[in-house]
């Protein structure tokens, strides 16, 4: 296959953002590492990191490196009336978790960790495994599949919906909602498709606010039950407009990303039989295959920082206000941290180093939930599938660009 034409020209001749680089991320993150670790692309003014241990420093250091770019990514919002009508009819859009930093960042991540106990990601797994089982029966009644649609998108989108209080019924929006947060996320939507995207994310505010005053009213055993009732200290309890940011946090990090994984794992099964054979002669090896599926994958490719102050990133000077991207896809490929960083190794020793989850006080609320749906969801396809084919060319498959996530779109496979 030919190289793309971006990896032949120097890199200030493109942008690390522009659809061309994001359509090759393994080789254009290679060259960054070699050639500028801390790149500042002069077409856009962000500066990019790329090796493992300056990323984690970046992650680590949120007073230098805040995660407020919350604003950054709604810029349209006062010029545009049109979306700012849309914007009027649901609830005003406020920072919680992810795009807020200590101290106010540790009242919210308190209050959504008392959701996320090991006690809840346990009793989840009999329910996760049913899914699993159903979704896999239906699979092999088909033959041929699109395993993103019928396997990979169903199982955390079910399991966060049921925990969310969304009803069988309303699925199909749920996911269509989740969609809307990841157009207006990919950086890349068009104005037309950034106003659809806020009439959805109006519909999904409102859809919301009438489940939280549900459980409000009648607590359930239910993600959304605890978060309505979860108190921080002497606080107040949240207010509609901070538990929809949440929710719709807890939507799109805990589906997209989670069904990228799943999908880049079938992917490397097809690639490295004999790493399978091996898992299938040892399932306790599960556990390192899930890290190593995350290490490859890393669908939160990149995450936004903003600095607070001048500062400098390995001598690179980096002036207050400056965007900064780190690139925890190029960290978990660096081959000073992993050896033959490319190649799929179930058996690597350093694998639960890598950092798909992030690192520091924003390191994923879901970590543990995520890693349980695709335990459960690997344990049930490694015992009864037996083969899957790929039915389309792996160069042909498509990776919609998006700045901050990465996953194949779909996958026609046929299973046996
Ligand atoms: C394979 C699956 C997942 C990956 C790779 C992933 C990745 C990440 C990463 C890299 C961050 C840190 C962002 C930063 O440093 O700024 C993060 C944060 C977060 N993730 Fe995940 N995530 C996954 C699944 C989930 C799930 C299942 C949920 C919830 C249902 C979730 C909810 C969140 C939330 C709410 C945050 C923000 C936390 C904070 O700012 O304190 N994620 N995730």
């Amino acid at each position: 296959m030919s190289q793309p034409d971006i990896l032949n020209k120097p890199l200030a001749e493109s942008s690390p953002i522009s659809p061309e680089a994001l359509a090759c991320p393994v080789q254009y993150n290679e060259r960054l590492r070699t050639e500028a670790p801390v790149y500042h692309c002069p077409h856009s003014g962000i500066y990019f990191v790329s090796d493992y241990e300056t990323v984690r420093r970046i992650a680590k250091d949120h007073e230098t490196f805040s995660n407020k770019f919350g604003q950054a990514m709604r810029p349209t919002q006062e010029v545009d009336e049109e979306l700012a009508a849309i914007q009027a009819e649901g609830y005003q859009s406020v920072d919680t978790m992810l795009t807020e930093d200590p101290p106010v960042h540790r009242r919210y991540r308190g209050l959504v960790n008392q959701a996320f106990t090991a006690r809840r990601v346990s009793t989840l797994e009999p329910n996760i495994e049913t899914i699993c089982h159903g979704l896999i029966d239906k699979m092999l009644a088909k033959g041929e599949v699109d395993f993103v649609t019928d396997f990979a998108e169903p199982v955390p989108l079910t399991v966060i919906a049921e925990q969310l209080g969304v009803s069988l019924e309303d699925y199909e929006l749920f996911k269509t909602w989740s969609d809307a947060f990841v157009a207006q996320l990919s950086g890349m939507a068009s104005r037309e498709e950034s106003l659809e995207a806020a009439r959805m994310i109006v519909k999904f505010q409102q859809y919301f606010a009438a489940r939280l005053e549900e459980r409000r009213e009648n607590p359930q055993d239910d993600i959304i039950s605890d978060i309505v009732h979860a108190k921080f200290e002497d606080e107040l309890p949240l207010d509609i407009p901070e538990m929809l940011s949440i929710l719709q946090q807890l939507l799109v990090a805990g589906n997209e990303t989670t069904t990228s994984s799943i999908a880049e794992a079938v992917l490397l099964w097809i690639q490295y039989p004999d790493q399978f054979a091996k898992l299938k002669a040892n399932p306790d090896l599960v556990d390192n295959l899930v890290e190593e599926v995350l290490r490859l994958s890393t669908p939160t490719a990149n995450m936004w920082r903003v600095a607070t102050k001048d500062t400098e990133i390995q001598g690179t000077p980096v002036p207050a206000g400056s965007m900064v991207m780190i690139k925890f896809s190029s960290a978990n490929r660096d081959a000073e941290v992993y050896p033959d960083p490319h190649t799929f190794d179930i058996e690597r020793e350093n694998v639960k180093t890598q950092i798909a989850f992030g690192y520091g006080v924003h390191m994923c609320v879901g970590a543990s939930l995520a890693r349980k749906e695709m335990n459960v969801a690997f344990r049930c396809l490694l015992e009864r599938i037996e083969k899957f084919e790929l039915l389309e060319e792996i160069e042909d498959l498509n990776y919609p660009p998006n700045v901050l996530l990465r996953g194949v779109s779909g996958l026609k496979l046929r299973v046996s």
